[in-house]
């Protein structure tokens, strides 16, 4: 029997990511939607490439989670999509009250899935999901960093005239104007970045970078999507197929790189049960500062959403109330 993947959310980023998983053809994959017939639809357009592709797992659409019942993984993509001059924080709580109704979805039906999320704003939400589900910190992550890594491996190359391959970094903390590209780890062909690049250049990239998001949004007046799923999916890869590589993700912090108690990019160790370990690289002061600045960013998204805990409450009692026991690991 195949595994089961559910994306959640037949928008852009959720069809993007599911058109990727199923020509990967290791799973079956369910898209659901609030939306009647537009994950269906797009599930069977999908399902009749097949031949041409060259897969033959199977993609069903649906507005029924009892459909996504068992799944291995869940991508959550859902939510409102960030509009032009929207910050990614100003879609806290709409997006809050979204993640938790499918946190709950996903705890009742999949139980033993690795959850990925992928709505904004980012850390934030994934930390809502981790209330919502209750399932332990290795099965609740976030996609940013692989993202954000990716956004400022591409500027760096085209700057240089490399191959991307070549182009060695980290982009860690929060997925946001605060996020940490590690330019002290960054190297091109084993060569450290500030040997290539003058200062002010690789300021001007590590710019570009926090603002990847938005220069999309600006152009596209939507949010990004090709990007974006391939990040998701080079997640689920290093899960479905346990290849324990390290990627940023945004993963709940218990004191590591001195964080605790909130959802931050940090570098995982990604495997068939989630997060094997929560990598620790070395880090200059004023990187580890920048990280501590990105997490208390977070901080301030997640204390949005508690402090309008009243507005929302009737709607979610679950997400203020930390529980008390964890589903086991
Ligand atoms: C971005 C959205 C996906 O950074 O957060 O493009």
């Amino acid at each position: 029997m195949r595994a089961k993947i559910t994306v959640v959310g037949a928008g852009n980023v959720g069809a993007s990511v599911a058109q990727r998983l199923v020509e990967r053809a290791y799973a079956d994959i369910v898209l659901v939607d609030i939306i009647e017939g537009m994950p269906q639809g797009k599930a069977l357009d999908l399902l009749e490439s097949g031949p041409i592709s060259g897969f033959d797992s199977q993609i069903t659409g649906t507005n029924n989670y009892q459909d996504t019942a068992g799944s291995d993984i869940v991508v959550v993509t859902s939510g409102m999509p960030r509009k032009p001059g929207m910050s990614r924080d100003d879609l806290v709580l709409t997006n809050a009250k979204i993640v938790a109704s499918v946190g709950r979805e996903i705890a009742k039906y999949s139980p033993n899935a690795v959850v990925i999320v992928v709505s904004n704003p980012l850390d934030a939400m994934a930390q809502v999901a981790y209330r919502v589900t209750a399932f332990p910190k290795e099965r609740v992550l976030g996609m940013a960093g692989v993202l954000d890594t990716a956004r400022f491996r591409t500027f760096l190359a085209q700057e240089l005239n490399t191959s991307v391959h070549d182009v060695e970094a980290y982009v860690l903390g929060g997925h946001g104007d605060t996020m940490v590209p590690v330019v002290g780890m960054t190297t091109v062909a084993g060569v450290p970045i500030d040997q290539l690049m003058s200062a002010e250049k690789l300021s001007a990239i590590v710019q570009r970078t926090r603002d990847g998001g938005a220069e999309i949004v600006n152009l596209l007046k939507a949010s990004a999507y090709y990007a974006p799923s391939a990040a998701v999916v080079q997640m689920v890869d290093a899960i479905m197929l346990d290849t324990r590589r390290v990627l940023p993700c945004s993963a709940y912090l218990n004191g590591e790189y001195g964080i605790s108690g909130l959802f931050t990019g940090v570098p995982c160790r990604l495997g068939r049960h989630g997060i094997e370990e929560i990598v620790s690289i070395p880090l200059t002061e004023p990187e580890q500062a920048a990280l501590t600045r990105s997490a208390a960013a977070v901080r301030e998204a997640v204390e949005i959403i508690d402090a309008r805990k009243n507005d929302v409450d009737a709607a979610l009692p679950q997400l203020f109330e930390q529980p008390t026991t964890r589903v086991p690991a």
